[in-house]
């Protein structure tokens, strides 16, 4: 018996599809068809299919052509099938010529024709998008652009920056449609909003936005007070649109699963949180402005914010701030929460600079992350006995926006039903924990 086998992502199951496994059928007697797991494409940097692994796989199953289905979930799988299955050929559409030859090792490669005219790329750009509107074209835009190709149905529509100079670079550069003279021509131009403009601006542009009726995804730090995000929360609200705050770290695949780790408890009960996030800058930035509500707690404190609110929940009993302060900002700020049954703590710098990593203690075991944390691939659950150590290794693609940039979307896509990895709830304790500070509760200057 001649054994075929073949691989491949199959979204959005179409005739080409259909045409390669039925040309790959016929070489021999029995087809086994590889499916790719979400996993396995995410990790390859391919996060726009739109159908889940059961659906693709279903997809195949549908055509009655595989006789056996196998799911594709690492590097180097392949040569691992064809030994365990021992399989004759590997069959390929001709996109790949060349790209397999060193199968031949293994088993005799055959490059299938591929049918002219369709694949899932081009489905998927048929399918409705979402046309962002982005303000403010500073760093983070520039590279939240070039991210968003990466996600299926997002697309960069229109910039605004009250700089008219500025953005019609940015808009060259990044070939962005349209260059807004106002934020009404933005607004005519998009569905959706990113907000990357200074943040002392977010309140202002982000209510605007929704109450011209766009979706908003607003850098971080979100707004400085829990009465301004309450009143966000209910604009968008009132108006069925998407809000959600761009903290990147919440959506990276790495933290997504330290989540539901240390939720199924293999540390036991958390007892503490402490996380660093310090980010040397020049004294003349404006993110050491004080007029602009600059300094470390401003800029960095969402980061550590979000493991601790995330752990233990938003239930603090109180925090202390201490803070060293230059020219009216903190160039370094710690601060420590007390919960009922558990403290956290964090570091964050402009002008101080210690180790970026994160631990989190508990009765079992702990868990270290280390620098930098905030965009890791890795990390390690760590026990008495060593032996139980556990390291755990995940996909970061690129600068990781495309992660909150594909949730957003498919936050929009399907009218808020996606589930938001950051609540209303952390949100708006975020801003109050920034509102406590700014008023200075329980600040200790040092
Ligand atoms: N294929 C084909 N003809 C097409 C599209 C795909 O023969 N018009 C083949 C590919 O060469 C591959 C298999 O179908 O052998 C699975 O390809 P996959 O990457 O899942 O499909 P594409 O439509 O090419 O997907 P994408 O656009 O995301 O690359």
């Amino acid at each position: 018996m001649k054994k075929v086998i073949t691989y491949g992502t199959y979204d959005l199951f179409h005739q080409g599809h259909y045409n390669l496994l039925k040309r790959a059928k016929n070489l021999g007697d029995y087809l086994i068809v590889g499916v790719t797991t979400d996993n396995f494409d995410l990790e390859r940097g391919k996060m726009n299919t739109c159908n889940n692994v059961m659906e693709r796989i279903e997809a195949v199953k549908a055509t009655g052509l595989a006789d056996q289905i196998v799911i594709e979930e690492y590097r180097g799988q392949k040569i691992d099938d064809i030994q365990k299955y021992g399989v004759d050929i590997f069959a390929i559409g001709s996109d790949w010529e060349g790209y397999f030859d060193y199968l031949n090792e293994f088993c005799k490669v055959v490059y299938l024709p591929r049918t002219e005219g369709i694949s899932s790329t081009q489905l998927r750009k048929e399918r409705p998008t979402v046309n962002i509107g982005v303000i403010g074209t500073g760093s983070i835009a520039s590279r939240f652009v070039p991210e968003s190709d990466n996600v299926n149905s997002a697309i960069i529509t229109a910039a605004y920056n009250p700089n008219l100079t500025e953005n019609t670079a940015f808009c060259e550069q990044f070939k962005v449609p349209v260059t807004a003279h106002s934020l009404d021509e933005l607004y005519k131009n998009c569905n959706a909003v990113y907000i990357a403009s200074p943040h002392y601006t977010h309140y202002e542009y982000a209510k605007s936005s929704l109450m011209a009726g766009k979706h908003v995804l607003c850098e971080t730090p979100f707004v400085f007070s829990k009465d301004q995000a309450e009143e966000l929360y209910q604009i968008a609200e009132e108006k069925s649109l998407v809000l959600m705050v761009a903290l990147k770290t919440a959506y990276t695949p790495a933290f997504g699963h330290l989540f539901s780790l240390l939720k199924s408890r293999v540390i036991g009960d958390i007892v503490e949180v402490n996380a660093s996030v310090t980010t040397l800058t020049d004294e003349k930035s404006e993110k050491l402005d004080s007029t602009r509500i600059g300094g470390s707690m401003s800029e960095n404190a969402c980061f550590p914010l979000l493991p601790i609110f995330k752990f233990l929940g938003t239930d603090f009993r109180n925090i202390n701030f201490y803070s060293k302060m230059k020219n009216n900002v903190d160039m370094f700020t710690k601060a420590v929460f007390r919960y009922d049954h558990a403290v956290a703590s964090f570091q964050v710098g402009l002008g101080v600079k210690t180790e970026g990593s994160m631990t989190i203690a508990g009765t079992r075991g702990y868990v270290y992350v280390p620098a930098p944390w905030w965009k890791t691939d890795y990390f390690e659950v760590r026990y008495e006995d060593q032996n139980q150590n556990k390291k755990y290794f995940y996909p970061f693609v690129g600068e990781g926006l495309r992660y909150e940039i594909k949730d957003f979307v498919a936050s929009i896509l399907s009218n808020g039903s996606c589930f938001s990895k950051v609540s209303k709830n952390e949100n708006v304790k975020m801003a109050e924990v920034q509102e406590m500070y700014i008023k200075g509760n329980n600040l200790f200057k040092i």
